[in-house]
């Protein structure tokens, strides 16, 4: 089968390595690509919201399947447009557009698990239509506040507000000032959830699913979840406090509803549900839909899968997720994501990255803001590099991603030291 990848992050090239893995995988294009998915297969050259090199490509390839990283192209419609334009047969991984609404509007996401009885947060949305309600509506709220653009904001439209005039003051900024553009003209105002997170992730085909392993991603920048949120700075899977007792809950409260919501509503999803869970006491509440595969999740995860991985997908995208199940590897998994100094805010790019190859012995680093430049491989992201290690504890996992990391130097390199902090007894 031949198979186009699009995205261009360490989940891209986490899902290059398992796919190319395949037997099932006779030729792999990855679009745009980073140098570690060029070790994997061949980059293309255009970008994942260019719908129509992207039909070209598939025309000029003979492409098989179409694998969709990111959720920019999903919620802006690639799989109704690959359906409709190119060939209605066309193996896709993703939802369709109208599916895609799970992730890209709060408010469309939060309707359908009310609908469906799927534990969530308390909310209201409002626009500028009823933007007086929406002041009531805060001045009454309980502290602290929960406000969220509706639209994608690239992970930065939920503000959580500890005093009434600031919520106040963001709720204005968002509605009226356009804080996030088109994508606060709506906000979602929610109550606050006390507890801890984790991700949960399924394929599904629309009407079966198969669980994959769950992971824990930290997003902050600093050390003890400090400072700002970033793109996620590393994972680890399995989640220790994720056990047999909660993750029955998970099945039956949240993943079996949300499938079942899909058949009920006929939405065409055919592709990966991120579950952004937290745990209340002992009961998870759904935080956010995603309609694909996490960042820095799929590095923990994927590694985590020992099924062949166009198998599971080919019967994900033809409908027949049926008498298959997951194979997983008992092991922890660990990431942990070398940034470019100054991320989350301005950095520079264009460093040399130097002793890849010396760290890959205990591990696989996969490559996120990487490119080729003068023969050399050079950091091009804020999120450079990710070092996955497997081992039977998750100290000695933590430990060997560490030390991959320490054969790694490029200038101003920065990463955590204290990943999975709160489930082991020291740093490694
Ligand atoms: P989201 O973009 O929806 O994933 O939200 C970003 C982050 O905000 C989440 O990962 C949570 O840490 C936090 N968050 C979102 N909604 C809530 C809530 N209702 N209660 C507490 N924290 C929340
Ligand atoms: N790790 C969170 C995300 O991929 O959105």
């Amino acid at each position: 089968m031949t198979i186009l990848l699009l995205g261009s992050g360490g989940r891209e090239h986490a899902l290059a390595w398992k796919l190319s893995q395949s037997k099932h995988c006779s030729k792999l294009f990855i679009a745009p690509g980073n140098t570690g998915t060029a070790q994997c297969g061949i980059n293309m050259p255009f970008v994942v919201t260019d719908f129509e090199a992207i039909r070209q490509c598939c025309l000029d390839n003979e492409i098989d399947m179409v694998i969709i990283g990111p959720e920019e192209p999903l919620v802006k419609g690639l799989v109704d447009y690959l359906k409709t334009e190119l060939d209605p047969e066309l193996l896709l991984i993703g939802p369709s557009k109208e599916a895609a609404q799970l992730e890209g509007s709060k408010a469309y996401a939060k309707a359908f698990m009310q609908r469906h009885n799927i534990p969530t947060a308390a909310y209201q949305e409002f626009t500028k239509e009823n933007f007086a309600d929406g002041v009531a509506y805060l001045q009454q709220h309980a502290l602290p506040i929960v406000l969220k653009a509706d639209g994608l904001a690239a992970g930065k439209g939920v503000i959580i507000s500890q005093s009434r005039e600031e919520a106040l003051a963001e709720f204005e900024a968002m509605i009226r000032q356009a804080k996030f553009g088109e994508a606060s003209q709506r906000v979602v105002v929610e109550e606050f959830l006390s507890g801890i997170e984790l991700s949960v992730f399924v394929l599904t085909d629309g009407r079966n699913y198969l669980l994959l392993p769950e992971a824990k991603d930290y997003k902050r920048i600093g050390e003890g979840d400090t400072g700002l949120n970033t793109g996620g700075m590393g994972a680890v899977s399995p989640v220790p406090f994720a056990d047999d007792a909660f993750m029955q809950k998970v099945i039956s409260k949240v993943v079996e509803p949300t499938i079942r919501g899909l058949e009920i509503d006929n939405l065409d999803y055919k592709g990966f549900v991120f579950f952004g869970l937290i745990k209340v006491g002992d009961e998870p509440y759904v935080i956010e839909y995603n309609c694909r595969m996490g960042d820095p999740e799929t590095e923990v995860v994927i590694p985590r899968i020992k099924n062949d991985l166009v198998e599971l997908l080919e019967a994900t995208a033809k409908g027949a997720l049926t008498n298959l199940s997951i194979e997983k590897d008992p092991r922890f998994a660990t990431t942990i994501v070398a940034v470019s100094g100054g991320y989350p805010e301005d950095f520079q790019k264009g460093f040399e990255i130097k002793g890849l190859e010396a760290s890959t012995a205990d591990g696989i680093v996969f490559h996120a803001g990487t490119k080729a430049a003068d023969g050399k491989i050079v950091t091009s992201g804020g999120r450079v590099l990710c070092a996955t290690a497997l081992a039977e504890s998750l100290q000695e996992a933590l430990a060997k991603s560490k030390a991959q990391l320490q054969q790694i130097d490029f200038e101003k390199m920065y990463y955590r030291t204290d990943i999975g902090y709160e489930f082991v007894q020291e740093k490694p």
